[in-house]
């Protein structure tokens, strides 16, 4: 269970204020935002002077956008590695793009499933390879050993829980006792070598895309009471009509009817205007062919909007990207109003 996977490792309570400041403010204009933000942005802030490197969570079905503008201002220089994590949920083709976009711009991207820890040992590897040049000059200087000290970082909910217990494995221990480490700090121990320490998780004060912020709740980085759900489930569906035709027959049986109004190009924002026109028809058709029903026979569309969320997220309905590469260079338009968490 989350919980107890939580107690493992530090106690996300930032996590857990903005969850619940969020369900006191079910509003598109974020209201919870700036104090939880500035908590988790400070203990960044303060870190990161105290750790040699950092490894960058992001969520392989959205990597465009768990990409944060903010981690990258407080960042600045820091060695870094980045990480698409839970890439068994993403399509492998749009991942390996991804991959081959960041190597162009000189970036290692690695993709790991941290449920099964595919991969995840290589993230280890890179780290150490990322720290080769300091660690050999530690050595000159007759330090025989030396733990490479490692922020993970990332959005709520992209797995740095998972990903730092399946890192450290059973071994996983508070590793407080170490040189430059203050007891207290939430220190875990992959082995001699390198020791992490866990962060809250952080937004940023306002996405500058309404796409964004659809992205982050279907992936479930923001509560869905942010946005509304079945604005949410519509944008999914159709940009799954879109982009992976047939699926939605398969599953929700959807007829030919809505079908042929998906497959449009995504562009210029324009599956912004067809959520309502495509997205939300097709919800409601899922609603009614998978007997999403209230009293008298008309469609619930809040069930049929968890259901659909639900299945995304729990993978059912196969391997889904919701960003691919092409976007980054302006091919999706940004909506001129944002979700602003200011
Ligand atoms: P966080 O610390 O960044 O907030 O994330 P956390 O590790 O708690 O993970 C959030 C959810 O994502 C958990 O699911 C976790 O199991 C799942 N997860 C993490 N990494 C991966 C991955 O690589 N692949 C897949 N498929 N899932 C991953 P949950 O349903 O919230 O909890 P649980 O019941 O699975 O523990």
């Amino acid at each position: 269970m989350k919980r107890e996977k939580k107690t493992g490792r530090a106690a996300d309570s930032a996590d857990r204020d903005q969850n619940q400041d969020q369900n006191r403010n079910p509003s598109a204009n974020i209201q919870w935002f700036p104090g939880h933000m500035a908590k988790a942005r400070r203990l960044l802030t303060e870190n990161l002077s105290k750790v040699d490197a950092v490894v960058e969570l992001l969520d392989a079905r959205a990597v465009s956008s768990s990409e944060n503008p903010e981690i990258d201002r407080i960042l600045k220089n820091k060695p870094r590695i980045v990480v698409a994590n839970k890439s068994d949920l993403a399509d492998p083709a749009v991942t390996s793009a991804f991959v081959e976009e960041y190597k162009s711009r000189g970036i290692r991207l690695i993709s790991v499933d941290s449920r099964t820890g595919a991969d995840v040992k290589t993230v280890k590897a890179a780290l150490m390879e990322l720290m080769e040049e300091k660690l050999s000059r530690k050595k000159e200087r007759g330090m025989i050993s030396y733990t490479v000290k490692t922020m993970v970082v990332g959005i709520p909910n992209v797995g740095k829980s998972t990903f730092i217990n399946r890192l450290c494995g059973r071994t996983a221990a508070l590793a407080g006792d170490k040189p430059g480490v203050t007891r207290g700090e939430q220190w875990l121990k992959v082995d001699d070598s390198i020791a992490l320490l866990d962060t809250p998780g952080l937004l940023w004060p306002k996405f500058e895309d309404r796409r964004t912020g659809y992205c982050l709740a279907c992936v479930g980085s923001i509560k869905d009471d942010i946005l509304d759900r079945a604005e949410i489930a519509s944008f999914l569906l159709l940009y799954i009509l879109d982009n992976y035709p047939g699926v939605l027959a398969d599953k929700y049986s959807l007829d030919e009817e809505v079908l042929i109004r998906g497959g449009e190009e995504e562009q210029d924002g324009v599956i912004l205007s067809r959520i309502g026109t495509v997205g939300y028809p097709a919800l409601e058709m899922a609603a009614m062919k998978r007997g999403c029903l209230r009293k008298g026979g008309a469609a619930d569309i809040e069930r049929a909007s968890a259901m659909v969320l639900d299945d995304f997220r729990g993978g059912k309905l196969g391997r889904i990207s919701l960003d691919r590469p092409v976007m980054r260079s302006g091919m999706c338009e940004k909506t001129p109003e944002g979700v602003n968490a200011d």
